[in-house]
């Protein structure tokens, strides 16, 4: 069967192989095919194991494989076959060198590059999926274009605005889609060609364009605000910790007015996750260089604030249980960043794992599916870490339980068979503010949730 076009993406990830999986499914006319250096990752997209969890994935993926839909470790291949190829590797927080712990490191993206210029043989449109700093499309033109071969390469930005365990609701109805191209008549020609494929699903009026750099740079804002509204609620919940108010009503009068809105005004131990810290860190990494210390300063504090909620967390947990936590087990309920995932990556659980050890507790950590992640994370902590998949085996003989993940399963659970099996007295800790805190209470549990006064029977 002949397809119109040959879609190629490098890089099978968390944006990269949902993304595709979308567009191969609402598109059986394309031909889509992900490729990945990693044997065993590519392995896993092939199987019925699939390397990340996503509620919705396995169906669409097993849908489309093998008929429009291919994952492969054949780099040079899917190259040399695409007319259009989305680049989608990791570009982590840089660990060395200049603006190490703070700009992007390209590594991957530059060896990409390079890689398409080596095996191209005819022309094609590159569509940029990764988080970038600004600027990173025209590197990559200049990369792509120096071989001087003839074979023109036209660069898109296109970034993912997806959140993961909603990644598939996300790709089918999106906010919005926005690509960002040259405002020449090529680089609209091929900002067209990608508009045309997202508009097999997505109607027209949610497709927006504008310049790549604009559009480079709305991604790493739409994420800095998101985590601001996050900072800015957690640093209110320690003043109503002292204030004896209460955040969740304070959230809900602010979010009330129509121009603040009311998502994103959870009050938490603190956000995670890939994108949130890494993209904030990189926008004050590109203000400090353009000699912008006013509007660095104050993007770092969003993420200031981030670690102060994590620490003070600790401090209070420290603090409610008598000033020593050395020997006490405690039961960490969650380990992912967020709940329907099982990605760990900057989990404050991480965080709060380390530091429990560092008062030697012994921490027993449960999650429904990020238990293998939590063991790699915590592959190199000396200290006494259980990992128990059951809930109420995790918490048996423990002295606190500390709610990591508003997974909703927590909410569900047997709490008066909890509180038998644990050390007296017995406390919880509620991270996300997810458990019924009064009915806790009354079981004789010892509650303290964020941004609220405790309920203790001291
Ligand atoms: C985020 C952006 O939402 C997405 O648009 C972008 O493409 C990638 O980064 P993601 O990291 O998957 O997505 O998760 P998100 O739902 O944004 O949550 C980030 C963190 O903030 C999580 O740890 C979450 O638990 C926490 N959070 C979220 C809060 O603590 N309170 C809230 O009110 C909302």
């Amino acid at each position: 069967m002949s397809f119109e076009k040959n879609i190629l993406c490098i890089g099978a990830g968390y944006v990269g192989g949902p993304t595709m999986a979308m567009i191969a499914h609402k598109c059986p006319q394309y031909r889509v095919t992900v490729v990945d250096i990693d044997p065993e990752r590519i392995a896993q997209w092939n199987s019925d194991d699939l390397p990340i969890y996503e509620p919705g994935l396995v169906e669409i993926v097993k849908a489309a494989r093998g008929r429009n839909l291919f994952f492969s470790t054949e780099v040079e291949e899917g190259i040399k076959e695409s007319e259009i190829i989305f680049v989608s590797v990791n570009t982590p927080t840089k660990t060395f060198g200049a603006g190490a712990g703070m700009a992007a490191d390209l590594q991957y993206w530059d060896k990409t590059a390079r890689q398409i210029r080596k095996h191209s043989e005819s022309n094609k449109i590159i569509v940029e999926k990764s988080t970038l700093p600004v600027k990173t499309a025209q590197a990559m033109e200049r990369i792509l274009t120096s071989a001087d071969n003839g074979i023109r390469f036209d660069v898109l930005s296109n970034p993912e605005f997806l959140a993961e365990g909603t990644a598939i609701k996300d790709l089918e109805d999106p906010d919005r889609v926005l690509i960002g191209s040259t405002q020449t008549r090529e680089g609209l020609k091929a900002r067209d060609v990608l508009v045309e494929i997202y508009s097999n699903w997505i109607r027209a009026e949610r497709i927006i364009t504008s310049n790549i750099w604009s559009s480079e740079l709305s991604k790493l804002v739409a994420n800095a605000f998101l985590a601001q509204r996050i900072s800015s609620i957690n640093s209110i919940s320690a003043l109503c910790e002292k204030a004896d108010a209460d955040v969740e009503e304070v959230a809900r009068a602010v979010g009330m007015d129509s121009r603040v809105g009311s998502r994103f005004l959870s009050a938490s131990v603190g956000f995670g996750g890939s994108c949130f810290k890494k993209d904030i860190l990189n926008l004050v990494y590109l203000c400090r260089y353009y000699d912008l210390k006013e509007v660095a300063d104050y993007w770092e504090g969003v993420v200031k604030i981030n670690d102060y909620q994590k620490e003070r967390f600790i401090l209070n947990m420290l603090n409610i249980m008598f000033n020593t936590l050395a020997n006490k087990r405690i039961c960490l309920f969650g380990f992912a960043f967020k709940a329907d995932t099982g990605d760990t990556r900057e989990s404050p659980a991480i965080f709060v794992a380390k530091r429990l050890i560092e008062e030697k507790a012994k921490v027993v950590i449960t999650d429904p599916k990020a238990l293998k992640n939590a063991m790699k994370d915590l592959r190199d902590v000396a200290g006494e870490i259980s990992y128990v998949e059951d809930p109420y085996e995790a918490s048996a003989g423990c002295s606190a339980i500390a709610v990591m993940t508003e997974w909703k399963i927590y909410g569900d659970l047997d709490y008066k068979k909890i509180y038998r099996s644990m050390a007296k007295p017995a406390f919880i800790f509620d991270g996300r503010n997810i458990l019924d805190h009064e009915k806790l209470f009354k079981i004789g549990f010892n509650v303290f949730p964020i941004g609220k006064p405790g309920l203790t029977h001291f």
